[in-house]
């Protein structure tokens, strides 16, 4: 609790003092940035120190409670949709993109494939469905570090007694495989906008 609070006190301020989003691309990017990226290092930090100090199967609840808490407290503090998603997933039910998400995921590779640093990609715009209705929606890739291989890596590398707790929860864990430097997912971002 003590690495949340930061966190959610300055989302809280944040929130009191500006009670009208901006609108326009720019300020929408600038202003998701601020307040959306915040939590990654966080929830990276968390897991390193969960792995060191309670090994693979001990840390699984950094990637399953943690990091979709700390998720869920800023949906709370901001009205946006804020979620993981992954071409990739371990757990489907959660992670899995719509299209427009699938289609970003998808160019995130090739941008990190062709030599693009994975923590600087990331994608922002504004949408007009069918229906009128607009959206501002952005997307940061999530960066495969060292950390991640513990529980994402190649299957035949990873601990045993994990990969029994994994096989038991996540009968449709898709989410190993990864190397380090690769685009594990994504953090994904939907936020209303007024109308046209
Ligand atoms: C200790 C094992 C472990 C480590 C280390 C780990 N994860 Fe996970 N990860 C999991 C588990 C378990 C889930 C499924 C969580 C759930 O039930 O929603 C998961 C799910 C995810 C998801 C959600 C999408 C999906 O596949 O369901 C993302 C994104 C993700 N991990 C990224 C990372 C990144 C990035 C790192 C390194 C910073 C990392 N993970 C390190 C165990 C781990």
């Amino acid at each position: 609790m003590k690495l949340v609070t930061p966190a959610l006190v300055s989302l809280s301020l944040l929130a009191a003092v500006q009670p009208a989003w901006a609108q326009d691309a720019a300020s929408l990017l600038a202003e998701t940035r601020k307040t959306a990226l915040p939590v990654l290092p966080k929830v990276v930090q968390a897991m390193q120190t969960a792995v060191k100090e309670q090994g693979p199967v001990g840390a699984i609840p950094v990637c399953k409670e943690k990091a979709p808490q700390l998720l869920q407290e800023m949906r709370q503090q901001t009205g946006w949709d804020i979620r993981r998603v992954s071409l990739r997933t371990r757990n489907p039910a959660t992670g899995t993109p719509d299209a427009w998400e699938a289609r970003q995921l998808a160019d995130f590779d090739i941008k990190a494939a062709n030599g693009a640093k994975p923590e600087q990609i990331e994608v922002g715009e504004i949408i007009t469905a069918t229906d009128g209705k607009r959206s501002y929606r952005y997307m940061k890739a999530l960066p495969v570090a060292e950390v991640c291989l513990t529980c994402h890596g190649p299957s035949d590398l990873l601990a045993d007694d994990l990969k029994a707790a994994l096989a038991k929860d996540y009968p449709l864990d898709r989410a190993t495989g990864y190397a380090a430097g690769e685009v594990r997912g994504a953090l994904t971002v939907t936020r209303p906008l007024l109308g046209p």
